[in-house]
């Protein structure tokens, strides 16, 4: 048996003994007696009786065996010409002076806090001072538009919310303050305090009598320590998208994430610590969270906070001269960051001046990795190119090649095996197994491995109903795919309403109730098609009420805003078309798969449920 085929079966079959072994390298307050066990909810939770905390263990822990001088924390931003590196130390002082201000506004353990914030290195050290606390924070993506952030302030039921006076999108400063008040006023919870971060670039009026300026209270802040929590406690919540127009709020805990992110920086990125990691994504996703915040620290690594984007701040080698100047060893980001040099960069000419000497491996995840750009990328780097699969839910890599234990030959179009500790299955509709080589729904087997979601926030019976009901003992991804006969996982895309643009996740169902609120409109069908750059768009189809008429495209323009300003300009949403009435089977349901394979010129087979074929023809008119 290979180093893997162990590790992997040693999980499987005795998952207590193979994550009590994992969960000893870190640090606890108490020890777990209690390895898995079930709440009261049925469902499996790890480490039960233990306590820690995950701040000490990202930062404490480090200064206290002396690496204090190491650096922990690279802020790198093109946009505003900013070039800072923290110590250990120095950003556990921070962090706990930070958390010093969140306890002086009355913050406690089991408090939400909603973050609202830019790349910048207090959004970190927001993360993780109320981390230290046992506060539980809610990042919200700084793309959202107010109503989204409203809705996560009413599900979270926050007691502050933090933010900067202002985002900077490559030379667009995106003041916030303004869409922290509407989204307040908006919102039927009403935080305690917002605390803002001024930045030069625009600074915010703190009119209200709520308001609180972030770097005032810091100063006159004294350092608060770390306090014990319960594995069990949860570290965050995040929102993600899911198939209704209210998103999911992911529970991670304390105790099973700090396991998961140590095991996954030594299996999953083969990085040790005081290796440079960076993932180029954004705090705002679950990236951000595992990738640039905890897991990098917990494993003592150097992280990269980068506030740019990989073309255009100022060029295309802004990615390749991070690599190079810091030392980076592992890079990760999504496909559509390398789709989007290689189009300013088709030759890679700008890799000559970025050697790159310490980069061993780029990853990436966030969407399907095209072949194209897997072998544009290897080619022109001459690194190894590794996909993984995940989701906000798992919180880290479910699928992927485990270097760390021993490399496997990459197979274009795979995110190559699973990762020890998750029990990948595809299943057919009755929840029997299918044979490799045949596509079904990509499920997990239970109980998931330590730091996959408990529960979503406040709601349980919609994580039960959305993952865990339609194959009793299996938790189902919502994608689709198959297993290979070497056990090669492809994982094809998403069986529901949720697409990919750019590596974000977002809801067409979301979408479509926006559209569909509109007063000219009689019903609509939003569906991702493909894009070369972002892997997928949306696009709107409607058909307007009798009596509507849309004159040189004054709806469609309309509708195009709506859903910028309900749901933000990170939806792309930039193309509606309106139409005489939307393909249908005989029972009335949209023909949606239909409707993509057209906008993407795919051959497609006339369902034998359709109510009228020439539905279709007109369908292919418009969109071409
Ligand atoms: N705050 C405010 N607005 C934001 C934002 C933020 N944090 N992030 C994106 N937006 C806005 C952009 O300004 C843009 O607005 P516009 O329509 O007014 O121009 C819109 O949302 C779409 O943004 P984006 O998807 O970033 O498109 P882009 O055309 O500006 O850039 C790429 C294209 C490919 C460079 C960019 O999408 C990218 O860097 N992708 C990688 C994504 C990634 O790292 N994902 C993480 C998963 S691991
Ligand atoms: P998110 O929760 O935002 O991370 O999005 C998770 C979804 O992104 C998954 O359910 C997949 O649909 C998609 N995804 C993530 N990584 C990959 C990958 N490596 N290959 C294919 N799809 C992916």
């Amino acid at each position: 048996m290979s180093v893997y085929q162990k590790e992997y079966q040693l999980a499987q079959t005795a998952p207590q003994d193979f994550w009590q072994q994992q969960a000893q390298k870190l640090p606890w307050y108490q020890f777990p007696q209690t390895i898995l066990s079930k709440d009261e909810n049925g469902i499996e939770r790890w480490f039960a009786d233990g306590e820690l905390n995950t701040c000490y263990l990202a930062l404490d822990q480090h200064v206290e065996a002396g690496r204090g001088d190491q650096t922990a924390l690279i802020y790198d931003s093109p946009v505003t010409g900013t070039k800072v590196q923290y110590s250990y130390q120095v950003l556990r002082d921070q962090v706990a002076k930070t958390a010093g201000m969140l306890a002086e506004l009355g913050v406690v353990k089991g408090d939400r806090v909603v973050i609202y914030m830019p790349m910048i290195p207090e959004a970190a050290m927001a993360m993780l001072a109320c981390a230290r606390i046992g506060a539980i924070h809610s990042v919200v993506f700084g793309g959202f538009a107010p109503n989204e952030l409203a809705v996560r302030i009413e599900d979270a039921e926050p007691k502050l919310v933090l933010t900067a006076s202002c985002g900077i999108e490559v030379n667009k400063v995106i003041p916030y303050k303004p869409l922290v008040d509407l989204a307040i006023m908006d919102s039927r919870w009403k935080p305690e305090h917002v605390v803002v971060f001024q930045r030069n670039a625009c600074r915010a009026e703190l009119t209200e009598e709520r308001d609180r300026d972030w770097q005032m209270l810091k100063q006159k802040a004294d350092m608060y320590p770390c306090v014990p929590v319960k594995a069990t406690d949860p570290l965050y919540i995040l929102y993600t998208s899911g198939t209704t127009g209210k998103p999911k709020g992911v529970v991670r805990d304390n105790g099973g994430h700090a396991v998961a992110m140590k095991y996954s920086m030594e299996t999953v990125y083969a990085v040790d610590p005081g290796d440079v990691f960076w993932a180029a994504s954004d705090v705002g996703w679950v990236v951000g969270h595992s990738y640039i915040v905890y897991g990098p620290l917990i494993h003592g690594c150097t992280t990269v906070m980068f506030e740019g984007k990989p073309v255009k701040t100022p060029d295309p080698a802004a990615f390749w001269r991070v690599c190079n100047d810091y030392g980076v060893k592992v890079l990760f980001s999504a496909p559509t960051t390398f789709r989007a040099i290689k189009k300013e960069d088709p030759e890679g000419a700008m890799l000559v001046d970025y050697p790159m000497p310490k980069l061993k491996a780029i990853y990436m995840a966030g969407e399907r990795l095209d072949p194209p750009t897997l072998e544009w990328v290897q080619e022109k780097t001459q690194r190894p190119v590794i996909d993984h699969w995940w989701q906000t839910e798992t919180g880290w890599a479910i699928a992927g090649n485990p270097v760390g234990l021993e490399s496997f030959a990459i197979k274009p179009g795979s995110a190559t095996i699973p990762i020890p500790g998750y029990g990948v299955v595809v299943l057919d509709e009755t929840g029997e197994e299918k044979q490799a080589n045949q596509q079904g729904y990509i499920a997990i087997k239970r109980p998931l491995p330590p730091g996959c979601l408990p529960t979503v926030w406040r709601n349980h019976d919609r994580f039960q109903s959305g993952y865990l009901s339609q194959f009793p003992g299996y938790y189902v991804s919502g994608d689709g795919g198959y297993l290979d006969d070497e056990g090669y996982l492809f994982v094809m895309g998403r069986i529901d309403d949720v697409i990919n643009v750019a590596g974000h996740r977002l809801s067409t169902g979301e979408m479509e109730e926006v559209v569909g609120g509109h007063e000219a409109v009689a019903e609509c069908a939003v569906i991702g098609i493909h894009d070369d750059l972002k892997g997928q768009l949306p696009l709107g189809l409607v058909v307007l009420k009798d009596g509507y008429y849309s004159e040189n495209g004054a709806i469609e323009k309309e509708l195009l805003q709506k859903v910028r300003s309900e749901i933000g300009a990170v939806a792309c949403f930039n193309r509606a078309l309106v139409v005489d009435r939307l393909p249908k089977t005989r029972s009335g349901k949209i023909l949606r798969r239909v409707i993509r394979q057209i906008a993407d010129g795919e051959q497609y087979v006339v369902p034998s449920t359709i109510d009228d074929p020439s539905s279709l023809s007109e369908i292919e008119k418009v969109i071409n």
